[in-house]
């Protein structure tokens, strides 16, 4: 891949992993690329300034001033500089630091500064990897904008097997030089549009329905689950922010909302009202996105006015069901649109996520399975496994349900290059 004329700054921090910058950093240089490397202090004790300058023709910056000219560094300009700014090793320590903004060394002040695209690639001992602290981090990380090029597994420095190693080089390369050619692309087919364009979402309308629907009862009675909206806000808001065109989000009665202002918010109560909202947008969008826990069930005839209890009779009502959105929609869709559903199981959770897809014409399924702890239904986390139409299964690992929705996004963007057209 050309990067010729691109400025890339990468940041490493103090970890083993740190000795495979010098292969990044030489990959970049490879594509034409200029390349910044700014070092965390402790980065140093893992490998030296002196290789890593040599492989980017550029002396290291790692402190504020150079000690013998007084030469400031100024994170500013480094940071206005960057057309990619990629950490790489992050300990949990600076992604610590990044989330919340602690500007005590060159690398975080710079990245504060940055306003570039920002990818992070962790490398730190499994059982740091999923502490609840680093966790919240890297989600704090993704909803500020950032890509975490996620670790792979295996053996660790510790000798522990598990998540937590660093990427390797030509995959973390690959991310950064994808999204800097795709952002060009983009950038030369609508210049006026630079601001909102610079994800693989541009130019996309995306339809998301989220959190639970109310089936009344009577004026003051209904049947509900226990859907909060989390999961769907949170990936409505991540199509936001990868620059989608419109995000339309059909939400259910709950106490959640996006926190992107470009996400349209439309509120339904019934699994009736969401059917009639997701037919009124579903054709002109490009990837639907079925989150919401839709009520199976009805009631034929509700009461117009509030059932007494005083009433001699106990009420009986008679449910129907309500219709199947999902299935409705993979009835009418075209050829380039994507529909993907989610599944709330309990058992048998392969057979069920995947006849659910086949039957409603799903092309993606994102299973997740109340057996699982902090998965599904109230959490702020979640675990899911993706099936694709093809025959394609991803399993990830319990995260927040903000970085849920970005390996839902990349699953999408992988796949289908966001259209299937
Ligand atoms: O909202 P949270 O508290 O964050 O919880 C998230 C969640 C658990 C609700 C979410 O992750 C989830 O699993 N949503 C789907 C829940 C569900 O209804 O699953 P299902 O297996 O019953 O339905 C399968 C698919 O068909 C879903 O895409 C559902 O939106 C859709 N469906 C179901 C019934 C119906 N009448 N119409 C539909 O469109």
């Amino acid at each position: 891949m050309d990067l010729s004329g691109k400025h890339i700054v990468i940041g490493i921090t103090g970890g083993i992993a740190a000795y495979k910058s010098a292969s990044l950093v030489r990959l970049f240089v490879k594509a034409g690329a200029e390349v910044q490397v700014v070092m965390t202090p402790n980065a140093k004790e893992f490998i030296t300034p002196v290789t890593l300058s040599t492989l980017s023709g550029k002396p290291v910056i790692s402190e504020f001033f150079t000690a013998n000219t007084g030469e400031w560094h100024s994170h500013v300009d480094l940071g206005l500089w960057a057309d990619a700014f990629v950490v790489a090793p992050a300990t949990a320590s600076t992604i610590a630091k990044m989330a919340n903004g602690v500007a005590d060394n060159m690398l975080v002040t710079s990245y504060l500064s940055t306003r570039a695209q920002v990818f992070v690639a962790p490398a730190m001992d499994f059982d740091m990897m999923r502490h609840p602290s680093t966790v919240r981090n890297i989600a704090t990380l993704i909803s500020d904008g950032c890509r975490i090029i996620e670790p792979a597994e295996g053996e660790l420095a510790s000798h522990l097997i598990g998540k937590g190693r660093m990427e390797e080089p030509e995959t973390i390369f690959k991310a950064v030089a994808t999204f800097i050619n795709q952002t060009e692309e983009i950038n030369n087919n609508s210049p006026e549009d630079i601001s909102r364009s610079s994800g693989e979402l541009a130019g996309k309308h995306i339809l998301v329905t989220a959190g639970p629907t109310r089936e009344r009862l009577d004026p003051v009675r209904y049947i509900s689950n226990y859907s909060t909206g989390k999961m769907g806000v949170a990936i409505a808001d991540e199509a936001a922010r990868r620059g989608a065109e419109t995000v339309t989000l059909v939400l259910g009665p709950c106490e959640v909302s996006p926190s992107e202002d470009r996400v349209n918010v439309v509120d339904v109560e019934s699994g009736r009202e969401m059917l009639s909202a997701c037919l009124d947008r579903f054709d002109e969008c490009d990837v639907a996105i079925m989150c919401a826990a839709v009520a199976d069930y009805t009631v034929e005839t509700p009461s117009e006015t509030k059932i007494k209890r005083e009433n001699a009779d106990i009420p009986e009502f008679r449910l129907v069901k309500n219709p199947d959105i999902a299935a409705t929609l993979g009835k009418r869709k075209a050829q380039n649109q994507i529909l993907v559903g989610f599944a709330l199981e309990t058992d048998h959770e392969f057979e069920n996520a995947t006849a659910k897809m086949k039957r409603k014409n799903l092309d993606m399924i994102v299973l997740n399975s109340l057996r699982d702890k902090g998965a599904g239904f109230a959490t702020d986390t979640n675990k899911v496994t993706v099936f694709t139409a093809d025959g394609d299964e991803t399993a990830f690992d319990l995260k927040e349900k903000i970085a849920v929705a970005a390996d839902i996004w990349d699953l999408i963007a992988a796949k289908y290059k966001c259209s299937k057209s």
